[in-house]
């Protein structure tokens, strides 16, 4: 395991005047191993940087990109398998069949042990996003409210507006939960004169601050939300991301979760943005909403896409397993690094996700530090204004990557502030 005196004993600091190198000279990034039990420890800069996706190619060269949520990781060995296997035979129609579901439906029962998915209260849709909207569509019409927890995945706001729903914030508290008061309250407000088919979007895990639902909590929001008349759809794209001894509860299976709508997908945890498939998993009391989607919904996923997903949920766990442990030894020194250089950041090492909301209010930068730490540091993180109520003068990084660049990452943001 990696610790952040062992990285920064090796490194020199920048110096003050100049730009941040690319890499400190004393920090040695892996050369590309095959069989490497880490998957964040494989790839080195060079390779990532040859990647033409979001990640790489938003920036100059010269600027370090924690940001976006892609992981610099090869692809798992049994996605690898079954994508060239595809090619091979020029298997690159129509997706057809259940596979993704019951490949799904099998993960879920080994690693939660929820039967709930079952495949035929399951839809493919294009993606994640492009399935809430479908979800929203089918509970809330035109003008309808739709509450979300802020500070959240900026695309909540977006998509939502974009379809003509009303977005109404119920701000997390601030220990990061869902402050069931306050969702209550805005409930209320939301379903108040009534006319109004009012839907709550909940992210599950929560993106940015990776908070866990506990089940307690998602039977109290399911019990507000059947007070209030208010449907409930969730997207869980995080959910095989959690961190050592937490465990993610499916808000399907809670009580009172029966009327929820669902979003899953591998494209997180494996890292298969790329590759555009999602799930959308209906309780048995949503099943007849769920069977109102239009056929042309199940145009949009590809059948590259349905492959390398299933292959994941169906014999990925072990490449999973390995890049969780990656993730918390990251995770740990994340804490670290900020402790002991920028200990005016406050940093609550996430229950899930590989992102990492740090709260950079007391450093006196203002609302937006991103800005500044790619201006000075030459280091891209998210910005937090873009997250909603709550957001301003927080960054989000992105961890999933080595030990070193992570560390080089954190450098830069030291060096910003010199
Ligand atoms: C909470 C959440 N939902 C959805 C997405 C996007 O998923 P998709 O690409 O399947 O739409 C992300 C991506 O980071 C996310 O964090």
């Amino acid at each position: 395991m990696f610790t952040a005196q062992m990285i920064l004993l090796a490194s020199a600091p920048f110096p003050v005047t100049a730009r941040p190198p690319i890499l400190c000279p004393m920090t040695r990034i892996p050369h590309a191993t095959s069989g490497e039990p880490n998957p964040l420890r494989t790839l080195t800069l060079d390779r990532l940087r040859r990647r033409t996706s979001m990640k790489w190619r938003a920036y100059p060269e010269d600027v370090l990109p924690l940001w976006v949520a892609e992981m610099d990781v090869p692809l798992a060995e049994p996605v690898v398998r079954a994508l060239t296997d595809a090619l091979a035979l020029g298997d690159t129609g129509y997706p057809a069949g259940t596979g993704y579901a019951e490949a799904l439906a099998g993960f879920a029962e080994k690693r939660w042990g929820w039967d709930g998915p079952a495949v035929e209260r399951t839809a493919i849709v294009p993606d994640v996003m492009l399935g809430v909207v479908e979800m929203l569509k089918l509970v809330t019409g035109p003008g309808d409210p739709v509450v979300v927890n802020s500070p959240v995945y900026p695309p909540f706001y977006q998509f939502v507006e974009h379809m003509d729903r009303r977005v109404i914030e119920a701000p997390l508290g601030a220990d990061l939960r869902i402050d069931l008061d306050t969702l209550q309250q805005t409930f209320r407000r939301a379903t108040e004169g009534g006319g109004r088919r009012a839907a709550f979007l909940l992210c599950s895990p929560h993106n940015p601050t990776g908070t866990v639902h506990t089940a307690g909590e998602l039977a109290a929001v399911a019990a507000l939300a059947d007070r209030h008349g208010v449907r409930v759809v969730t997207d869980e794209i995080h959910a095989p991301i959690t961190a050592g001894g937490v465990e993610f509860v499916p808000y399907l299976s809670v009580p009172g979760g029966e009327n929820g709508l669902s979003l899953m997908s591998a494209s997180k945890a494996w890292n298969l943005a790329g590759l555009k498939a999602a799930l959308a998993i209906a309780g048995p009391e949503a099943a007849a909403d769920l069977a109102r989607l239009p056929e042309e919904v199940s145009h949009g996923p590809s059948h590259l896409g349905v492959i390398a997903h299933s292959a994941a949920l169906r014999d990925g766990a072990d490449w999973l397993d390995h890049l969780l442990a990656g993730l918390d030894d990251n995770r740990r020194l994340l804490a670290d690094l900020l402790a002991e250089h920028l200990p005016a950041i406050t940093y609550r090492p996430a229950e899930a996700t590989y992102l990492a909301w740090l709260d950079c209010r007391a450093l006196g930068l203002g609302d937006d530090p991103a800005e500044v730490f790619l201006q000075r540091g030459r280091v891209a993180l998210n910005s937090g204004i873009p997250f909603g109520t709550g957001g301003a003068g927080h960054v989000r990084l992105n961890l999933a990557t080595s030990p070193e660049l992570l560390a080089e990452g954190v450098r830069r943001m030291v060096a910003a502030l010199d």
